[in-house]
């Protein structure tokens, strides 16, 4: 050992007044005074101040004078109060100093490419491509540092409550999450591929049918999938589930083990229990199935005023099956800022977008004129629609409406937006949605998620199909969809037509699920469970809007990794012992 550290730099304090301590660190900056060196060293807990005098300590004074911003040292000294006047409340040692005995460089360092310091401001790639510079400046290694607790807090939770611990495999076979898998090829078996998993979801049914009756994982989980500020190739779960329970049993789970990282973790008491919102009611009022209900704005449906309109665009979208939804923005805007929010619309796919303005008690817009009588009391009286208030109209197919009004209330509503915390459940989700461009039913979660028991025998016809209600209930916080779960299949032969519903062929539901039907031939426990997305929530946690800002090595938007190059072309050995030829 080169010498026992006797503190973290960051942590000296009262209790070392007087003593001598051993620290070791980055010089984080160096202050000379002539005839006085200040360093700041650093290390994984913080800052502490060192000082020499050359009257005094002509060796060590020498010493730092040689050191540059990032060198490794070793410091020994002796701790003391700093004299009045020159503390820095800001820092948690300002009120310390170490008087150094003694300096050795251990490691020097290059001049850096960027300041290990907040204030600068620096492209994504350069910051990914130094991350272990990066990872030194405090608000990033602050954000790991709380993930490691967020880990430890997990563990006790689960462990306390009587959960087991399994690691389930990396190289698999496919599970459908709605993603692209990653897959790997086999040298072994040649022309074969293993998956990545996109989540443990089959491993962890396999579990309970073995009898483990309540599991939990640490998780990571690959999805190909295009990638956004929320979502990464590679990300982590909270996973797990339980046998002999139903949806209210885990949904309560989920809000104890919420309610106890936001007091162990943040300090903060929450309210029990978190709001439930059903799928349908969801979309109505705010146009989408994560909504942040703190922002106080919410959508009017009003085809069935417009039925009989004779306003050309709005009928036209009615007869094509479309609606027309409104969003009220209780807030005086001018013309200019009416239009920005009309091309905003149109960016996000409208064609355009209405609008009414009451102003000096009369309704101010370029359509009101095609509107009847009845039209106008109408919307007025279902708006409530009043002075100063401004109303968006979109005629559309509902799905896009939905989507342009959502974005707009987001848009809208963030400077009227509540401040706190909105936990919501969003449950009674249809089992199937009608994919457009597959012709076909997909699943709305996967497709290993139970029918509501009443709803069963809706299964059976193509047409109510759409009417069947799944098991799942989604977790949304400030809306963010931060988890998800459901009660499952435990059942081979609902679970075959459910397949056979999404159009799967009979070959391709043995090769790919067979495994699974024939473990649930062999008692499967009725069975349930969740998933929390880890970095979502630490980094929802932390108020942080990317969640690259909480993984240790994320990707950049384009999944690549800038420090180490990867993904990267490989030998052509490799690829000849795996039999893969690539025409890239
Ligand atoms: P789901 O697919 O909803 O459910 O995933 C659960 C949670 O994981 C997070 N998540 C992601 N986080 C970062 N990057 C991504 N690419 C990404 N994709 C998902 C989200 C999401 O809510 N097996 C089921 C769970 C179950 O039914 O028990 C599943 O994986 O926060
Ligand atoms: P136009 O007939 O295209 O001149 O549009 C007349 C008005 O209706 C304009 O104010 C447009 O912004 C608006 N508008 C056009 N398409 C839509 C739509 N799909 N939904 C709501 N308003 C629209």
């Amino acid at each position: 050992m080169i010498e026992e550290r006797s503190k973290y730099c960051g942590l000296v304090g009262e209790e070392d007044l007087g003593k001598e301590v051993t620290l070791f660190g980055w010089v984080h900056r160096v202050r000379d005074h002539g005839g006085v060196i200040f360093i700041d060293l650093r290390d994984r807990e913080g800052i502490v101040q060192l000082v020499v005098e050359e009257v005094k300590n002509p060796k060590v004074y020498k010493v730092a004078k040689s050191l540059r911003n990032e060198f490794v040292v070793k410091a020994k000294g002796r701790v003391r109060r700093r004299p009045e006047g020159t503390e820095n409340p800001k820092l948690k040692t300002g009120y310390f100093e170490v008087l150094l005995e003694d300096l050795k460089v251990l490691s020097e360092s290059k001049v850096l490419p960027f300041p290990v310091e907040e204030e600068t401001k620096v492209s994504e790639e350069l910051k990914l491509k130094y991350r272990y510079l990066d990872l030194r400046r405090e608000s990033v290694k602050k954000n790991l540092l709380f993930r490691h607790e967020f880990y430890q807090k997990t563990r006790k939770f689960f462990l306390e409550r009587g959960f087991v611990e399994v690691e389930t495999p990396y190289l698999t076979k496919s599970t459908p999450e709605g993603a692209r898998d990653f897959l790997v090829p086999s040298r072994l078996q040649r022309g074969k591929f293993y998956a990545l998993p996109q989540s443990p979801q089959l491993f962890k049914q396999i579990l309970m049918v073995a009898g483990f009756d309540r599991y939990f994982q640490i998780v990571k989980c690959f999805r190909d999938e295009d990638l956004r500020a929320d979502r990464q190739p590679e990300f982590t779960q909270v996973d797990f589930e339980m046998s002999f329970v139903d949806e209210e049993d885990v949904m309560n789970l989920v809000e104890e083990y919420i309610e106890f990282l936001f007091f162990e973790l943040l300090g903060i008491r929450i309210k029990r229990p978190f709001y439930r919102i059903s799928y349908g009611e969801s979309l109505k009022l705010y146009g989408t199935d994560k909504p942040d209900r703190r922002i106080p704005l919410i959508l009017y449906e009003l085809s069935e005023i417009f039925k009989e309109t004779k306003f050309k665009v709005f009928s036209e979208a009615l007869k094509g099956g479309g609606v027309i939804k409104a969003l009220k923005v209780p807030k005086k805007l001018s013309r200019r800022e009416i239009d920005e929010v009309v091309s905003y619309a149109q960016r996000l796919g409208a064609k355009g977008l209405a609008w009414i303005k009451v102003e000096n008690g009369k309704l101010n817009s370029p359509i009101v004129k095609f509107f009847s009588e009845e039209e106008v009391k109408g919307l007025t009286q279902k708006t409530k629609l009043k002075e100063g208030e401004v109303l968006f109209f979109l005629a559309d197919r509902g799905e896009l409406v939905n989507k342009v009004l959502s974005q707009l209330r987001e848009h809208l509503g963030k400077e009227l937006r509540g401040e706190g915390w909105d936990f919501l459940w969003v449950i009674d989700f249809p089992l199937f949605e009608w994919d457009e461009e597959e012709g076909r039913f997909v699943s709305l979660h996967h497709p290993f998620t139970a029918p509501k028991e009443e709803d069963v025998p809706l299964l059976e016809d193509e047409r109510t199909i759409p009417l069947v209600r799944s098991r799942a209930y989604d977790l949304v916080i400030n809306g963010e969809e931060v988890g998800g779960g459901s009660i499952r299949i435990k059942d081979s032969k609902l679970q075959r037509k459910i397949f056979k519903i999404l159009n799967i062929p009979e070959e391709e539901v043995e090769r790919n699920f067979g495994f699974l039907l024939e473990a649930l031939d062999y008692g499967a426990p009725p069975h349930g469970g969740f998933a929390l997305g880890l970095d979502r929530m630490v980094a929802l946690m932390l108020g942080l809007d990317s969640i690259r800002d909480v993984i240790a090595f994320p990707k950049t938007q384009k999944g690549t990794c800038p420090l180490t190059s990867a993904p990267d072309y490989v030998e052509e050995r490799q690829l000849k012992e795996l039999s893969i030829k690539t025409d890239a």
